[in-house]
């Protein structure tokens, strides 16, 4: 069989990852191939912090809840192996921060050890008045994507660097079955209203001193439009920004001051660290992630496409979950493949 993976972000990746993990073999080999325009350090995946955190307000599908914590449980096997620092992997503990009270989250029991703020804790942050503390974990964007590659390149998965114009091309070059991990890009090559760039922006600065994330929110103006602060394992990201629908790159001046500022007042040690990098990037929002089969026609071939995108700001949050139902939407495909050559039981 052979099968073209088009993207190279965390869900390009793992997804290739996981479908040759459960389903390439000696006696059934798979050709598998990724095709991206972009490659770390370029990719949407690289601008991430990489926190793992599920949207506040649960109304997603309780399908996407179970890939959050599926992606939980995998990382946090991982994260005493010796893989876990090539992969940017590490606990992390740190504080979520409201003006009002607010219901527990859904994912309270997911991660570890979550609780409610004590006053002395909320005295260290004067505009808040209610808050949470718990240990998550930490997957960076560009150190996963090395990882990811590495695991790939050993499974003997090849890489080119091209831009699909439409999935006839892909369809046409031979490939039985086309795996799209386009993320916000995926519009390009099938009109989707529901699909929209969530822009962000972020500035990393180093500051050894910052160990705990801090995340406030504001549901009056929405997700990641309030400071956060989350240490990564080589830098501390700085951000707090999101504006739906616009599809600007460059990095601007007015969002670098909300960002700074909002940041400093949260943690005044903030000032003195020295800024290292600064980048924009896209969360392919949706109102649900589009994980689900297609079958396509041109002329006589027709190709299978599995969908995986849309994973607006929680793509590592969930990106594990996700492969894993790739990977059984691929195991489908193959069965259905092996019925329809067995030769008739009557003949
Ligand atoms: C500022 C910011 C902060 C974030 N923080 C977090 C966080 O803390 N935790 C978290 O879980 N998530 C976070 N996210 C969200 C996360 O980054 C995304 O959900 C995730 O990276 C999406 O991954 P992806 O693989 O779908 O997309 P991408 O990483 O964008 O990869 C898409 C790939 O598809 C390729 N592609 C697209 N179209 C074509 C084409 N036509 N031909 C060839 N190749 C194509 C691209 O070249 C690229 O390789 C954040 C996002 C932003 C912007
Ligand atoms: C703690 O809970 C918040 C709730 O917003 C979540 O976003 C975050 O990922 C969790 N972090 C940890 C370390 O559990
Ligand atoms: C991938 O999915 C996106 C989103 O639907 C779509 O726009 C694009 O056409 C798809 N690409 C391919 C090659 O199917
Ligand atoms: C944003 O700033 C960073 C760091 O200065 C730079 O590397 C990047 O190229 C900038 N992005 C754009 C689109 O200018
Ligand atoms: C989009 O973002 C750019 C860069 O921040 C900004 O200049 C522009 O005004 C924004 N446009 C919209 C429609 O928000």
């Amino acid at each position: 069989m052979r099968v073209v993976v088009i993207g190279a972000g965390v869900i390009g990746l793992s997804t290739a990852l996981c479908i040759h993990m459960r389903h390439h073999s000696a006696h059934q080999p798979l050709d598998l191939k990724v095709y991206a325009d972009r490659f770390t350090p370029l990719t949407t995946t690289d601008v991430a912090a990489g926190l793992w955190q599920p949207y506040l307000d649960d109304h997603s599908s309780p399908q996407e809840a179970d890939w959050n914590q599926l992606t939980f449980d995998y990382l946090l096997n991982h994260v005493h192996s010796p893989e876990a620092e090539k992969m940017g992997l590490a606990l992390i503990s740190g504080y979520n921060l409201f003006r009002e009270a607010v219901p527990d989250p859904s994912w309270k029991d997911t991660v570890l050890g979550f609780r409610k703020l004590t006053p002395r804790e909320l005295d260290m942050f004067p505009d808040y008045s209610y808050g949470w503390f718990n240990t998550s974990l930490i997957l960076e964007g560009k150190s996963y994507l090395e990882w990811l590659t590495e695991r790939l390149t050993e499974r003997g998965v090849k890489f080119f660097q091209r831009k699909v114009e439409s999935f006839e091309e892909v369809a046409r070059g031979g490939a039985d079955v086309i795996v799209n991990c386009t993320g916000v890009w995926a519009g390009a090559l099938q009109p989707d209203s529901l699909l929209q760039p969530g822009r962000g922006q972020i500035i990393k600065v180093n500051c050894p001193q910052m160990k705990h994330f801090i995340l406030t929110h504001d549901p009056d103006v929405g997700i990641y439009k309030s400071p956060y602060i989350i240490p990564g394992i080589q830098a501390v990201t700085l951000g707090g920004i999101f504006q739906l629908g616009n599809w600007s790159e460059i990095n601007n001046t007015q969002d670098h001051k909300t960002i700074w500022e909002g940041c400093c007042r949260l943690a005044p040690t903030l000032k003195d660290a020295k800024i290292v990098g600064e980048c924009t990037g896209f969360r392919p929002v949706r109102p649900q992630i589009r994980l689900e089969r297609e079958q396509l026609h041109f002329g006589p071939s027709k190709v299978e496409v599995i969908h995986n995108y849309g994973h607006g700001g929680y793509g590592l949050t969930i990106h594990w979950g996700c492969a894993l139902e790739a990977a059984k939407l691929w195991g489908e495909i193959l069965e259905e493949r092996k019925l329809s050559r067995r030769p008739p039981s009557h003949l």
